[in-house]
C-alpha cells in the first residue's frame, strides 16, 4: 500500500505522513513549498520525514497536471489524501487567483489523477469549517445547508465537496471529506492565533482581539485529527449504487466551543506572561463561533478526540521554544 500525501510539507500534511511511516506505510509526499508563510519551516518538516525509507518527496504544483503525472509516473499508488490547499480565510481576500489555482484548478487535477487511477481504494481530502459560514444553529452539523460562505476560501472548500460528489457519482471513487475545526499543535501554521499570539508575548507586543474577543472556537488538537484521519482512511465510504455513491463528508472537530479569551488565558499560563490586548472589529471573511457535531464521525469510524485546550496548548509552547532556539 502506497498513500499519496498532497500538502506534506504543511502542517497537517507533515503529522500525517510522519503517523502513516511510522505504521510501516510507504508515503509518497508532494507539496509545491509556496511562501504564504515562512518556507523554511516547511523545509524543517519534511527534514522530519526524510529518515524513513519509505518516504519520496516531490516538489510539485498541484494545478500543473502534465508535471503530476510525470512526477507520479512509476508510483504504485493505492490510497490517496489531499491535504495541499490554499489554506488560512484572510489571505483569500487579498489573493483571490492562488485560491482558484490551488483549490479549484489543483483539486480537479487530484481528481483526474484519481479517476485515472488503477485500483484506488480512498480519496480522502481536506474540507473546512469555514464551509458553516454565518450558521447560527450550534453545533453545526453536516445535515445543514452550507449554501453561504462568506469567505472565497469557504467557497472552494465548499465547490471541492460538489466535485468529489460529482467523480464519486460518475466513476465511483470512494471518497471523504473532512470538515476540519481550528487546528492547532507542534509543527502548526504561523498564520493562525496560537502562534500569532505566541510571537507577540514574546516580544512584548500587544495581541490582536478580534469581534473584541466575543469569538469562540472548536480548537482540535493535531494528534486527534491525525488519528481521525488515518481511521477514516482505513473505513472507505460504500457504494450504495445509483443515486447513492461512495461519498461522505464529516466534521472533525474536538466537541468543545471554547471563547477566544480561553485561548489567550492558556498560553499566557503556558508562556508564563499577561498578555497586553488590542481590541479589534471583527475582520472580513472571519466567523464568530465554530463548535463541530462529530457524532456521525465516532459512529462511522470511531473518531474519538480526547485532548484538552489546556493539555494542548502547553505543547504547541515547548514544541515553539525548542523550534525557535534550533532555527
Ligand atoms: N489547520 C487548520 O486549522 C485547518 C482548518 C480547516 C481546513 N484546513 C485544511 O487542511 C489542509 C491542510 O492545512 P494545513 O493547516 O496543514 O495548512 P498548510 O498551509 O500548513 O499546508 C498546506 C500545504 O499545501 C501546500 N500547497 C498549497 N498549494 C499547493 C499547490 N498548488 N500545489 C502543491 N502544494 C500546495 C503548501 O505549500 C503547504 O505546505 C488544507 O487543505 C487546509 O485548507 C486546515
Amino acid at each position: 500500500m502506497t498513500i499519496l500525501v498532497t500538502g506534506a510539507a504543511g502542517f497537517i500534511g507533515m503529522h500525517v505522513s510522519k503517523a502513516l511511516l511510522e505504521k510501516g506505510e510507504a508515503v509518497v509526499g508532494i507539496d509545491n513549498l509556496n511562501d504564504y508563510y515562512d518556507v523554511s519551516l516547511k523545509k524543517a518538516r519534511l527534514k522530519e520525514l526524510e529518515p524513513y525509507g519509505e518516504f519520496t518527496f516531490h516538489k510539485i504544483d498541484i494545478s500543473d497536471r502534465d508535471g503530476l503525472q510525470q512526477a507520479l509516473e512509476n508510483e504504485e499508488i493505492t490510497s490517496v489524501v489531499h491535504l495541499a490547499a490554499q489554506a488560512g480565510v484572510r489571505y483569500s481576500i487579498t489573493h483571490p487567483f492562488s485560491y482558484a489555482e490551488s483549490n479549484l484548478t489543483g483539486f480537479l487535477t487530484i481528481l483526474e489523477y484519481c479517476r485515472n487511477l488503477e485500483g484506488l481504494e480512498h480519496l480522502v481530502y481536506a474540507s473546512s469549517s469555514s464551509v458553516y459560514g454565518g450558521n447560527k444553529e450550534l453545533p453545526y452539523s453536516v445535515e445543514q445547508s452550507v449554501d453561504r460562505p462568506v469567505s472565497l476560501y469557504a467557497a472552494t472548500k465548499k465547490s471541492n465537496e460538489l466535485m468529489a460528489h460529482c467523480y464519486s457519482h460518475l466513476y465511483r471513487i470512494p471518497t471523504t471529506g473532512l470538515r476540519f475545526f481550528t487546528v492547532y499543535g507542534p509543527w502548526g501554521r504561523p498564520d493562525m492565533a496560537y502562534w500569532l499570539f505566541s510571537d507577540a508575548m514574546q516580544e512584548g507586543r500587544p495581541i490582536k482581539i478580534f469581534n473584541n474577543g466575543d469569538m469562540r472556537r472548536d480548537f482540535t488538537y493535531i494528534d486527534d485529527i491525525v488519528n481521525g484521519i488515518l481511521k477514516t482512511l482505513a473505513s472507505v465510504p460504500v457504494d450504495g449504487g445509483a443515486d447513492n455513491p461512495p461519498y461522505r463528508v464529516y466534521n472533525i472537530g474536538n466537541h468543545r466551543s471554547e471563547p477566544l479569551m480561553k485561548l489567550v488565558s492558556t498560553l499566557e499560563d503556558a508562556w508564563g506572561v499577561t498578555a497586553e490586548t488590542e481590541l479589534q472589529p471583527m475582520q472580513k471573511g472571519d466567523v464568530k463561533e465554530t463548535y463541530a457535531d462529530i457524532e456521525p464521525m465516532r459512529r462511522d469510524v470511531g473518531y474519538e478526540p480526547t485532548t484538552s485546550l489546556e493539555q494542548g496548548i502547553p505543547q504547541f509552547v515547548d514544541w515553539y521554544r525548542s523550534y525557535v532556539k534550533e532555527s
